[in-house]
């Protein structure tokens, strides 16, 4: 595990905003939702993990500005390095009482994640990865898997959703992708998508139209676990775009050309 100052301070503020979703998620009935549009929903809980967040890491390091999903963004006097907070990754699956969702907590210093936590507190997995550190799950250094060949490969994607999102062109990259592998997968959080790509779980993952809270914490995962990420056109222009493709060297490889040809 690392245990360098930068990570205590952010795996302090995920575990804390992580007991109020916790306690939130066995009384889902009690919360307040509205619609931001149409199939994207919010609730009490994001915010009040997100309120968590922002209070614990403004007092640790005052300096810095942030970039929320619900309160935008909040610029700090250091204009390098600026927090990236998804308080609630998986919104739909919290709501609907699927245990599969997370927080995600990036540091970006000069536009590249440095620092990452991704937390899912109902199975309490804590992932965490700093810039030449490593990736680690909860104790265990984990590392992206060493499948060589598609064929063999379980792939994640994300789905668009009613109201977001090209559907024409995921039925393309499905028609593609889907004869050759050996397993699909999709969960609803894509920084968990991102974490269980950077612990071998996946062997890969893509998606499109994501916003930087999304993955900027799974970025700096799987690149700190030994893999691979690029945008759908082989750059690095993730966080700008919105598009992502990561896995081991080969496979993320190989997957990008295939979306590619979609
Ligand atoms: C969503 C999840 C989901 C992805 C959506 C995101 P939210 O985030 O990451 O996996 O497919 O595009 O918006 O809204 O639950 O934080
Ligand atoms: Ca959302
Ligand atoms: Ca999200
Ligand atoms: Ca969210």
């Amino acid at each position: 595990m690392i245990r360098s100052p930068l990570i205590t301070v952010m795996v302090q503020a995920v575990r804390k905003a992580g007991r109020t979703l916790a306690r939130d998620f066995g009384e889902v009935e009690q919360l307040q939702v509205s619609m931001k549009g149409p199939g994207d929903f919010v609730s009490a809980a994001d915010r009040k993990a997100e309120d968590t967040i922002f209070a614990e890491l403004s007092r640790a390091r005052p300096n810095y500005g942030f970039l929320m999903e619900e309160r935008g963004a909040v610029e700090g006097t250091d204009p390098a390095n600026t927090w990236v907070v998804d308080p609630l990754d998986g919104t739909t699956n919290f709501l609907h009482g699927i245990p599969i969702f997370s927080i995600s907590l990036a540091l970006v210093r000069n536009g590249v994640p440095v620092a990452g936590v991704i937390y899912n507190p109902v199975s309490d997995e804590l992932y965490v990865a700093e810039s030449g550190q490593g990736a680690y799950l909860n104790e265990r250094r984990i590392r992206v898997a060493a499948r060589r060949k598609l064929a063999d490969c379980v792939v994640c994607c994300g789905l668009p959703h009613m109201g977001r999102g090209n559907h024409d062109q995921f039925n393309r990259e499905l028609e593609l992708v889907q004869p050759q592998v050996s397993g699909l997968r999709r969960t609803g959080s894509a920084a968990i998508d991102l974490a269980w790509t950077a612990a071998g779980r996946f062997d890969a993952f893509w998606e499109r139209n994501l916003s930087p809270w999304d993955m900027a914490a799974g970025i700096i995962m799987v690149r700190e676990a030994g893999g691979y990420v690029s945008d759908m056109d082989d750059g690095d222009k993730m966080l700008d775009n919105g598009h992502i493709v990561a896995g081991n060297e080969l496979i993320r490889r190989d997957l990008q050309k295939l979306l590619k040809k979609a």
